[in-house]
Formats: structure tokens, sequence, C-alpha cells
């Protein structure tokens, strides 16, 4: 009992990477805020109707030899009153709501903010950075401090951009312009899922945001601006080879080595820390395995198998792994 109590306590945890209790930014302290109040708002109302309950439970019990109460029908004016006391509560928590709702989908091109275009895909996301020339995918990188504006779109299904800490969840919804603005105040790794059912792997779309200092994150641009980097050294030069021979250049870009649009962009896969949407650690077992069977490891993944042997898979391990 004790255990298990402690483990519902550990999965509850108040800072755990998913808390949503935990705020990180303007619209995840707006949402706690609105969380807090209806929680207290619920609260009141529970306490209320139990006190009501519990006082009618004994006032008005059948008592041995009591006679028949009084039989009435109806009560115009309790009628009312119960009628108008849901709806000033529900106007309590509307009007709130609708305001953090507008807040945080202001004008498109607010001044001075960082725009960064999320597209999510059957399993993964992109991020694309239209003002900074820059492409990447699973891991986002933001300045803190800075208003950031996300344009949700996606290309296939409707999927959920969600970052507990940051903010979310808004839906990425296919043909419609959604946007999100929210300004992250402290450096660190966030964690994020898709919070929307899309399909087989929809538990395997995570992400994750990297929240940069101003000056971290002009490095991290001027990095990811960089073509990709050539290898210097074996396997990773033959893995180059193999990479710009096979079907792999038909959905991902290299830049500089191929264009291809599908998949995630990889110029500077190396500079990640996880592969499959977040699912995995970069680390080069984990590669070697997601190349040779993607399906394997995220059910429904749209990367085929592919049999390359060993020497073959290493080789395109180490590329993968020097494009940083
Ligand atoms: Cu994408 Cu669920």
């Amino acid at each position: 009992m004790l255990l298990a109590t402690a483990s519902v306590l550990a999965g509850c945890g108040w800072d755990g990477p998913m808390s949503t209790l935990v705020a990180r930014s303007d619209m995840a302290r707006d949402v706690l805020a609105l969380y807090g109040l209806i929680t207290w708002i619920s609260i009141g109302i529970g306490t209320l109707v139990f006190a009501v309950l519990g006082y009618v439970l004994v006032r008005f019990r059948d008592r041995p030899g009591a006679p028949l109460p009084p039989q009435s029908h109806g009560h115009p004016w309790l009628e009312i009153a119960w009628t108008i006391g849901p709806a000033i509560v529900l106007l309590v928590i509307a009007v709130p709501t609708i305001q953090v709702v507008f807040r945080t989908q202001s004008q498109a091109k607010p001044p001075d903010a960082l725009e960064v275009v999320v597209r999510g895909y059957q399993w993964w996301w992109e991020f694309a950075y239209p003002t900074l020339g820059v492409v990447t995918a699973n891991e986002l990188h933001v300045p803190a401090g800075r208003k950031i504006v996300f344009h949700l779109e996606g290309p296939d299904v409707i999927h959920s951009f969600w970052v507990p800490k940051l903010g979310g969840k808004r839906d990425v919804v296919p043909a419609r312009a959604n946007r999100m603005t929210l300004i992250p105040d402290t450096p660190g790794l966030y964690w994020g899922q898709c919070a929307e059912f899309c399909g087989a792997s929809h538990a395997n779309m995570g992400l994750r945001v990297v929240v940069d200092t101003a000056a971290d994150f002009d490095r991290w641009v001027a990095a990811q601006r960089a073509p990709a980097a050539d290898p210097t050294a074996e396997p990773a030069t033959t893995g180059k080879a193999i990479f710009a021979g096979s079907a792999c250049v038909g959905c991902h870009t290299v830049r500089g080595v191929s264009g291809g649009t599908l998949g995630p962009d990889l110029t500077h896969f190396g500079t990640r820390t996880t592969l499959a949407a977040g699912i995995l650690p970069n680390t080069p077992d984990n590669v070697m395995a997601w190349i040779r069977d993607a399906p394997r490891l995220k059910p429904g993944a749209k990367m085929p198998p592919f049999a390359f042997t060993d020497d073959q898979a290493r080789a395109l391990t180490a590329y993968l792994a020097s494009l940083k």
C-alpha cells in the first residue's frame, strides 16, 4: 500500500519533465492561473454541495412516528437561483479563459517576435525559422526572454503541439492557420508531446525544446545556417557515398548533398540529442537500429526497413553522427 502510494505520488511528481504545474513561460503561467481558478471554484462548489447534502441527510431523515412532510410541487425561485448560479460560475471561468486564448494567439507578426513554423507530420515535427533560413526537426531551439510566434501547420492529419512547461496544447490542423505566442523565461531543456491522436505512433511523437540564452541561441543559429559538415575520416566518408547513392536522398535533406522533403532535415543531425521524435537518445546503436528497421522502433513509421550490411549501416551511422 505504502509502495503503491509512493509510486502514484512519484508519477504525479510536481516537477517531472511533463509537469503542467511548473510554468516557464508567460503562457504557461496564464494557463496555470486558470487551472488554479477553476480548481478553487470546484473545491468551493464541492464543499458547499457536500455540506448541504450532509445537513439535509441529517435534518430531514425519516424518524419513527414522524408525520408525512409537507408535499409540494416545484419552487420557481429555487429553480431560477440554480440556473443563474451556475451561469455566473461559467461566466467567471469563461471570461479569463477566452482572454488567455486571445492573448496567446496574437497578431501574426508582432514586432520583434521570432517566427517559427511548426509542421506536424506522422510522426515527427519540423521547425522552420523563415526569417533565419534555418530548418530542423524534433528539437526546437528558442531564445529566453523573447516573444516567439509559432505558426502551426500540418500536411497530413491533425496533431497538437504541447510543451507542458511552456505552452499548448494547440491543434496543428491541415489547411488552417493556427498560432501560439509565448515568451519562454528560463533556459533549459523541455519535453513536449503530440497531444492529439494522430495514428499508430501518436504516443511516439515527442519533441524537445531547448530554451537558450540569447548568446547561445545566436551561436546555434550560426551553426545551423552553415552547410553540412563534410566527413573527413572513414567510415563516415564511405557513409556519405552510401547516403548519396541510396533511397535516403529521396526523403531527407542534407543541404549540399540531397533535397528530399518527406522526412526530417538531417543537415545537422549530429547536433541533436535524440532521434525519432524524441523517443530515443542519439547514440550510434540507436541510429543503426533505426536505419535498419525504423517501423520496429516506431510502429507505422514511414521510413521503410533497409537491408544494409553491418559495414554499410556502421558507415551511415558514422556519417550521420558527423553532421554537426
Ligand atoms: Cu501527432 Cu498525435
